[in-house]
């Protein structure tokens, strides 16, 4: 798992409500081997929750299967393996993916892109527990947990004939939809602290870049972030982040998006979904958060921002040391 944490559990990092139900449903299938399908658009943490489902079910190894790589000829034998001088060139015979997963779970990742031929495959292995290696006519048993995700809309896959329905039901048994980032705006702050916190805690986020970061519509989710948040961490010349090292995407769409119409949107995806909690920051954050904007608005005049921050100037200076800000002057 990636972060493991207290108040992460599963290493799933968010309190929105979204969020929450999704570890409610994990927590609920804990010790199971019901197959669970994950979708969701891309980035949205479809592998994270895949790996939490595993961890919780606590047996064996996790083996992902990239489905969108199972082309070509030799597709079948890297699924199920093959006997020794079954095909050309086959010298030795070779352990599948499925063997490598027998007693743990296979985590069939984009199920969508697996090719027709080998969804049949895969439901009579799902059906009857046992396979065949290529060029063998030993059947094999074999006891795994299945997870599969997409990013596709897999029952209209079924409607257009690119999916086996029969295949579709076996999975489908237990659907697990991840939010797309913008669906759960409320967990951004945290997220962003995480990330920071993995690239050594130095850093923090600027207010305006937090702003132009909370505008944005994250259509990569997750992962966009993060890759902007490690970024900003690539190009930070100081402690603190400055929105100007934003992706251009990120940028332009902050200044196409008057502020009120942004609070207006983040407002309206809380109303719809009955009020969430408020997010809460973590007092410290909070502190900080002011000793920046004071700097900020005093242009680095301590004295003065001192006098804004209610304190002396002797504790303004300790504060700097102690959240390590950079001392402007
Ligand atoms: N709730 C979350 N908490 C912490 N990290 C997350 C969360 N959701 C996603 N991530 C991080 O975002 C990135 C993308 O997540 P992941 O690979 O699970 O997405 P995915 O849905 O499998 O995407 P794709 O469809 O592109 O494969 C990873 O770095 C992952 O650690
Ligand atoms: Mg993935």
């Amino acid at each position: 798992m990636q972060y493991v944490a207290v108040d992460s559990p599963y290493g799933i990092v968010g309190q929105s409500p979204q969020i929450r139900q999704i570890r409610r449903q994990i927590e609920k299938l804990e010790g199971s081997l019901t197959p669970v399908l994950l979708l969701g658009e891309s980035g949205t943490g479809k592998e994270v929750v895949a790996r939490a489902l595993h961890t919780s079910c606590g047996r064996g190894t996790l083996v992902p299967i990239d489905c969108g790589s199972l082309v070509g000829p030799l597709m079948e034998s890297e699924l199920f393996g093959h006997t020794r001088g079954s095909f050309t060139g086959a010298t030795e015979g070779k352990k599948g993916l499925i063997e490598l997963a027998n007693g743990g779970t296979a985590f069939f990742d984009e199920i969508g892109d697996l090719p027709l031929e080998l969804q049949v495959k895969l439901l009579r292995l799902l059906q009857e527990r046992e396979y065949r290696a290529v060029g063998s006519l030993l059947r094999q048993k074999v006891d795994i947990r299945v997870i599969a995700a997409t990013h596709r809309d897999l029952a209209r896959e079924v409607d257009r004939g690119a999916f086996r329905q029969d295949l579709y039901y076996r999975l489908n048994v237990i659907t697990i939809r991840m939010p797309a980032l913008r669906e759960h705006k409320d967990d951004i702050p945290l997220l962003v602290e995480r990330f920071l916190a993995k690239s050594g805690g130095r850093y923090t986020m600027t207010p305006e870049a937090m702003d132009l970061i909370m505008k944005h519509d994250w259509p990569g989710n997750v992962r966009e972030l993060h890759n902007a948040v490690d970024r900003l961490v690539a190009m930070a010349q100081t402690p603190l982040l400055l929105p100007d090292d934003l992706p251009s995407t990120v940028l332009r769409q902050g200044a196409e998006y008057p502020i009120h119409q942004a609070a207006a949107a983040i407002a309206g995806t809380r109303n719809s979904q009955q009020a969430g909690p408020k997010l809460i920051l973590p007092l410290h954050e909070v502190e900080k958060r002011a000793i920046i904007d004071a700097l900020e608005q005093t242009r680095g005049d301590r004295t003065v921002a001192a006098m804004m921050l209610g304190i002396g100037r002797t504790t303004l200076y300790r504060k700097l040391k102690e959240y390590q800000l950079p001392a402007v002057d």
